[in-house]
């Protein structure tokens, strides 16, 4: 896929990053939440997020993994990451935290380095091409039995209503890409298709469209 795509993504991302809280937290939250506490993170281990935003999963995950734990994480905005440092600095987490700016499909660490991975409202940035190449990342670079959770707007599954707001939605997608980024994605079959075993799947709703959070395990 064309890096002009994922070029326009980051200026995008960074001219928003400091409103991205006043937009998008009071209705994502809950969701985010929910694959934070899908994961069954324990202390000690080490999770990677992927679009970390405005870093407010980054706080919960080192809470979560403690002193001896650590968290990574990975956005293509510079601007998100100057937000969720500060953010950083001022709650000042035992755990360790390591944030960078790198491209999802191109993941900076080892195989086998993390136990969890964690992603919210980012895989359906993508795509359909990059999909695969990201959660095949995701794969590589989990430990062996490692999990995933996936938070994101979802295809309505079938014979299920479609609201007004859903089709507005899928449509500005299609005309307008450059004003509406994401749009539904399949995301249990994209997560099964990469390799993983679906362990859970939570439905979910932001304002009649569809949410899912899925679990799964490499
Ligand atoms: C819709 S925001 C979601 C942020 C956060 N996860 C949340 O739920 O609030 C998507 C995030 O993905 C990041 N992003 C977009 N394309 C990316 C890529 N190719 N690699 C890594 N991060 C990317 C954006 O910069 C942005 O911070």
């Amino acid at each position: 896929m064309s890096d002009a795509h994922h070029e326009s993504n980051r200026h995008f991302y960074d001219r928003i990053a400091g409103a991205y809280d006043l937009i998008a937290d009071a209705n994502e939250r809950a969701a985010r939440q929910a694959g934070v506490s899908a994961l069954a993170v324990t202390p000690g281990e080490s999770v990677l997020e992927l679009g970390f935003g405005t870093g407010n999963e980054v706080l919960d995950l080192a809470r979560l993994v403690g002193p001896t734990g650590t968290v990574a994480g990975v956005d293509i905005s510079p601007g998100m990451l100057a937000v969720t440092e500060r953010k950083i600095a001022a709650a000042a987490p035992a755990a360790k935290v390591d944030l960078r700016v790198a491209d999802a499909r191109s993941l900076p660490f080892a195989d086998a380095s993390f136990d969890e991975t964690y992603t919210s409202f980012t895989l359906e940035l993508f795509p359909a091409a990059d999909i695969p190449v990201v959660l095949t990342e995701v794969r590589r670079v989990l430990k062996p039995g490692g999990r995933l959770a996936v938070v994101s707007m979802a295809t309505v599954r079938p014979g299920h209503h479609v609201s007004a707001l859903e089709r507005t939605y899928v449509w500005m997608h299609r005309h307008f890409p450059h004003l509406v980024d994401c749009r539904p994605i399949d995301t249990e079959a994209l997560v099964a298709a990469a390799g993983f075993t679906v362990a859970a799947v939570a439905d979910r709703e932001i304002w009649t469209m569809p949410v899912r959070v899925v679990t799964a395990k490499k």
